[in-house]
């Protein structure tokens, strides 16, 4: 930590790298397919492509936990950016599966990159929001100096949750993690950030298991009433992009990259209609990752920053949302 960042004024938030990892194991639909008839569950990679656009995901193999793909996409962005475990000086994992009850995966994630100096280590729980709101905490502490080079991480192991008698919903999510080095910066990086819950809406997307006495107690598997999910997305997703680019003096016109969660590529192109965003403004990589929760939107940033379609200067919509219900949006200058 820097004692000069105390007295800095303006100070803004850049990402100084990216980073992202996917476990080797990919399930295309006719995989998954294959695999739920045999458990006499139908489904077909017609009925998935076609209601959620989705083509493929990873899965985890026996053994991996959350850390281990976090520590991965961690490194990239930590090479991506120049940087070295000494020069971490915070570090927050988004995430709704992580390795413990406790500790948090963040400080289990700190010991594997031998992050060693004491920088804060923490996790933040917000499902499928996590990442723009880790990066929204994030942002915040390096604006007021209390750190000058944070790790953020969007991880997940969702196939350890997922119902496979469930067809609605163990067709949709996928395992994965991604990163960014964030920075302390004199030119702005991150102009905006939009925050919201509202827990009127527990129920509609929930994993309502918990462990008492030595013992899981209620369904620890993933429950989901998706149209209430679908129609609360396609709502506020519009709402917090509007707010964010309000809250920097933006209008449409200044995105150059839409990157939402990816859930459903509905929800996707019914957001970037609404913010009159063509196709091709919109990092879409929900087809092969499926809905990763916290992951997504890293997984998909570093892919279209590594791609080269995402350049130094463009400016970019983070969209998150959410169990909770959560929701929030990140505008930023890359
Ligand atoms: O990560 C947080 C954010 N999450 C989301 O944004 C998810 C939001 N919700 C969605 O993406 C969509 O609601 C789903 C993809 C989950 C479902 O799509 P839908 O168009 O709302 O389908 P539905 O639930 O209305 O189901 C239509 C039909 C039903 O059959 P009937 O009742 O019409 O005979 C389902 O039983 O599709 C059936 N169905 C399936 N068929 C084949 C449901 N799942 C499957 C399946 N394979 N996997």
């Amino acid at each position: 930590m820097n004692a000069m960042a105390h007295s800095v004024q303006s100070l803004h938030t850049r990402i100084a790298g990216t980073g992202s990892y996917l476990p080797p194991r990919r399930l295309s639909n006719a995989d998954l397919a294959a695999q739920l008839a045999q458990q006499g569950i139908e489904t077909s990679d017609d009925w998935i492509v076609e209601r959620t656009g989705i083509r493929a995901r990873h899965f985890v193999d026996d053994g991996v936990v959350c850390s281990d793909l976090a520590e991965q996409a961690a490194r990239r962005a930590m090479e991506a950016a120049g940087v070295g475990p000494q020069d971490i000086d915070l570090l927050i994992v988004a995430t709704s599966t992580p390795d413990m009850v406790f500790p948090s995966t963040a400080a289990i994630l700190q010991g594997k990159l031998g992050i060693t100096h004491g920088a804060p280590a923490f996790d933040v729980q917000a499902v499928c929001s996590g990442f723009v709101y880790a990066l929204t905490v994030a942002d915040s502490l390096i604006r007021t100096g209390t750190a000058r080079r944070a790790l953020v991480i969007g991880a997940e192991v969702f196939s350890r949750i997922l119902d496979f008698k469930d067809r609605t919903t163990c067709v949709l999510f996928g395992d994965g993690a991604g990163a960014v080095v964030l920075e302390a910066s004199e030119k702005p990086g991150i102009l905006s950030t939009d925050l919201h819950a509202d827990g009127r809406h527990v129920g509609i997307l929930c994993t309502p298991g918990t462990v008492s006495g030595g013992q899981v107690l209620g369904d620890p598997t993933l429950k989901m009433d998706g149209q209430a999910v679908f129609k609360m997305a396609v709502k506020v997703l519009e709402e917090a992009a509007r707010a964010a680019l309000d809250k920097a003096g933006a209008t449409d016109a200044d995105i150059d990259f839409l990157i939402p969660h990816q859930a459903n590529i509905r929800i996707m192109q019914s957001t970037a209609r609404k913010l009159k965003l063509g196709e091709d403004r919109v990092i879409v990589t929900v087809d092969q990752h499926g809905n990763t929760s916290a992951a997504s939107i890293p997984l998909a940033l570093d892919t279209a920053v590594r791609d080269g379609r995402i350049q130094r200067g463009h400016r970019l919509m983070l969209e998150g949302v959410g169990g909770g219900f959560t929701w929030g949006a990140v505008y930023l200058v890359y």
